[in-house]
């Protein structure tokens, strides 16, 4: 297809492989939980509903994603362990953290109604994530004996921090009493003041759970004397192990062994210098436009398993719209956006503080609360359709040093909208008329935009032009300030949220940048 001459704005995007031999771990965090856990009136300090949800979202993780043979998580956080010699997305460290971080908010939002019948989920949840490398095996077990002292030592403070509160302490009471106490105080004050033993207390709360594949026998089914038929299947098995990072636990499960290799020794302190090492974050360069784009993971099997109008889905691209609205509410730092077919793409403020610039928090944090909105609005545009499987999208972030290539970033994905949008019109109006999907491809070849446009009136009575201008130009949505907030005659803006606008304007041309210069400055 053709290429416009903004393609040179791509030299903008970074190569991130996380290079053989380090192993990779994808690592998510509830993003503000404790809110998240207020308003949905979870039980504290432990809510094994939650928790069951939070294990069943890591298990659709595991069979989703085969190169995925271990994960381990406590509370609202999780680890993905991908095996040594994984290829998956090249091994791209964006890629790999943003599809599982979409995928697992995705299936969150799906599942909440199988764990909570009674609770509406009232908005989406989104993930932080970041990918940590691990040098080598010594590493990966440094790093699943620290996050589990962590799950041991978080819980052991909050078990007591609750039942201070449960026993009439205020907050700032409770905090007083628990300030500067070891763990065997802790224990003590537990069981003196009310009665609890916490050795008793579920291994789920103080252990945390791992999921990992297992290779299991499946019967598939009988055969004519009724007798089953078996075979080997990979199933996640999920257990509570008090020392994950013990060798007698990890060499005793045999597709541990064989994906990623043996423990050789016993963890006796873990090295201070390998935990600053799992914290390392990129920093996105100061003063430079932000952009987070994000994708729909194999939206053209997800467009024809849901039938959408083929080619453009005016209600797909409504939900689409309506979860980038979501965002900008969420995320004041984003000042535009830009989207069209299953992309988007955010642009932060050039002095954005959000997560200290990290890129891979700004990215996950959009891309799960994305799609957990997809999820949760899917039924308002969608009523009589069901979701049959929850999406994801991948993320990345790009830094653009000036406003002028930011402008041509934003030309070039209006500049692809518009040569996919007219290919896509004439393949499909001359499939609908009884050719051949390869027939109307090899029809199209080396046409010219002029000549596709001649080929839609004469064969189709189509004038391109009149088609639904958010066909044709994408969608942007923006807040706008001041004496921007002036609306054009012509119908292309729509104000959706207070201050938060829809609009399908040509953002090619400077005209649409000179008339609302508050947008980008
Ligand atoms: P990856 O992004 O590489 O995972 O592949 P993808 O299948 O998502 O393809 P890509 O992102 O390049 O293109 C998006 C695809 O989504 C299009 O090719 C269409 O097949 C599909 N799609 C997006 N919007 C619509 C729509 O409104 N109607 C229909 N029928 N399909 C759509
Ligand atoms: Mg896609």
């Amino acid at each position: 297809m053709a290429k416009s001459k903004y393609e040179y704005v791509k030299s903008f995007e970074v190569e991130d492989e996380v290079m053989q031999p380090n192993l990779i771990i994808v690592r998510i965090e509830g993003c503000n939980f404790e809110r998240f856990s207020d308003i949905h009136d979870l039980e504290k300090p432990n809510d094994e509903k939650a928790l069951a949800l939070m294990n069943s979202c890591a298990a659709a993780v595991l069979e989703e994603y085969p190169d995925i043979v271990f994960s381990y998580g406590f509370n609202d956080e999780y680890s993905f362990v991908f095996k040594r010699k994984t290829k998956f997305y090249q091994r791209r460290a964006s890629k790999m953290m943003s599809l599982i971080v979409s995928f697992f908010s995705s299936v969150y939002a799906t599942k909440w109604k199988e764990f909570f019948p009674l609770k509406k989920m009232k908005c989406p949840l989104s993930f932080l994530a970041r990918v940590v490398c691990c040098a080598s095996l010594e590493v990966l077990q440094a790093y699943l004996a620290w996050r589990q002292s962590e799950c041991h030592i978080r819980n052991l403070y909050n078990t007591c921090l609750w039942m201070l509160l449960k026993s009439g302490k205020s907050a700032k009471e409770a905090v007083e009493v628990l300030e500067g106490t070891q763990k065997q105080e802790k224990n003590e004050l537990l069981f003196q003041q009310f009665g609890i033993n916490y050795r008793m207390l579920p291994e789920i709360f103080r252990q945390g759970s791992c999921i990992f594949m297992t290779q299991a026998e499946d019967v598939v089914k009988h055969d004519e004397h009724g007798i089953p038929i078996k075979r080997m299947r990979r199933k996640p098995r999920m257990i509570h192990n008090e020392h994950i990072a013990g060798r007698n636990f990890w060499n005793g499960q045999q597709y541990l062994l064989m994906e990623l290799g043996p423990f050789d020794n016993e963890i006796k302190k873990i090295k201070a210098e390998y935990v600053r090492s799992f914290l390392f974050e990129n920093k996105l360069m100061p003063s430079t436009w932000i952009v987070i784009r994000i994708d729909g993971c194999h939206f053209h099997r997800f467009s024809e398993v849901h039938e959408f109008e083929k080619p453009n889905d005016r209600q797909a691209l409504n939900l689409m719209n309506s979860c980038a609205v979501a965002v900008l509410e969420e995320f004041k730092d984003i000042v535009f956006s830009y989207g069209v077919s299953d992309e988007y793409s955010f642009v932060l403020s050039k002095d954005s503080k959000c997560y200290q610039r990290q890129a891979s928090q700004i990215v996950s944090v959009i891309v799960s609360f994305f799609s957990s909105a997809y999820v949760m609005k899917w039924k308002d545009f969608f009523p009589f359709k069901e979701l049959k499987y929850p999406p994801s999208f991948d993320g990345r972030a790009v830094c653009y040093p000036s406003t002028e290539i930011l402008q041509d970033y934003l030309a070039w994905r209006q500049v692809d909208c518009h040569i996919n949008n007219q290919y896509n019109t004439c393949f499909w109006m001359l499939v609908k008329s009884g050719k051949s999907k390869s027939e109307a491809q090899s029809y199209l070849k080396g046409t010219q935009t002029r000549e596709k446009n001649e080929l839609l009136i004469r064969q189709f009575n189509i004038d391109y032009n009149t088609l639904p201008i958010m066909f044709l130009r994408g969608s942007s949505v923006f807040r706008i300030k001041g004496e921007d907030s002036v609306m054009p005659e012509d119908g292309t803006f729509e104000e959706v949220k207070q201050e938060i606008i829809l609009s399908h304007s040509n953002i090619i041309e400077d005209s649409f940048w000179k008339e609302h210069p508050s947008i980008l400055c």
